[in-house]
């Protein structure tokens, strides 16, 4: 039951993630306003909730589910998707910066700087499915690393 409600939560979660990524490109665009730089700055605060709770929920999958940790901390994609996940958190960073300094300035932000954020939310989506190709590679046993 535990292992069910975890998947369960788990998949919402990365949902909710890739949305609020998605209402981040939408709504950084060159048109924006300041109104849209506050949007995008509330926006933002899910996408670290969310984060935040990803980790909380994967890695009690990981520990506590079925298969156990050794099952995990042996395999290959499974430190694929963790190093995957974490570079997409870098990625994240810029973006979050610029949206808190977007909006205490008070001021919209230039091209450039619009340009250069989407750049980054591009970076975060293109990796993304890497996540999910990983994730269905650890959970059928492939990337087994031996002993040694
Ligand atoms: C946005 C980030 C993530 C995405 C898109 C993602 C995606 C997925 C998907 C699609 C599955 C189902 C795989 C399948 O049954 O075929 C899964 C399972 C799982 N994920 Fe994640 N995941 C993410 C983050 C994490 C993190 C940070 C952890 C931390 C350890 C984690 C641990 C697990 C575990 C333990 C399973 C169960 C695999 C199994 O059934 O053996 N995930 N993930």
């Amino acid at each position: 039951m535990l292992d069910l409600a975890a998947a369960i939560a788990h998949h919402l979660l990365i949902f909710g993630l890739f949305g609020v990524l998605a209402a981040e490109l939408v709504l950084v665009k060159q048109s924006m306003d300041q109104a849209g730089a506050r949007r995008v700055a509330a926006i933002d605060l899910w996408y670290g909730v969310l984060a935040v709770l990803i980790l909380v929920v994967g890695f009690s999958r990981a520990i506590y589910a079925a298969k156990g940790w050794p099952y995990y901390s042996h395999n290959a994609f499974f430190w694929a998707k963790i190093v995957t996940f974490g570079l997409i958190g870098l990625l994240s960073a810029p973006p979050t910066i610029a949206f808190a300094r977007w909006r205490k300035s008070g001021q919209a932000p230039n091209q450039s700087q619009v340009a250069s954020i989407r750049r980054f939310l591009w970076a975060e989506v293109a990796l993304f499915p890497l996540l999910l190709i990983f994730a269905a590679a650890m959970a059928r046993g492939y990337g087994v690393m031996g002993p040694g």
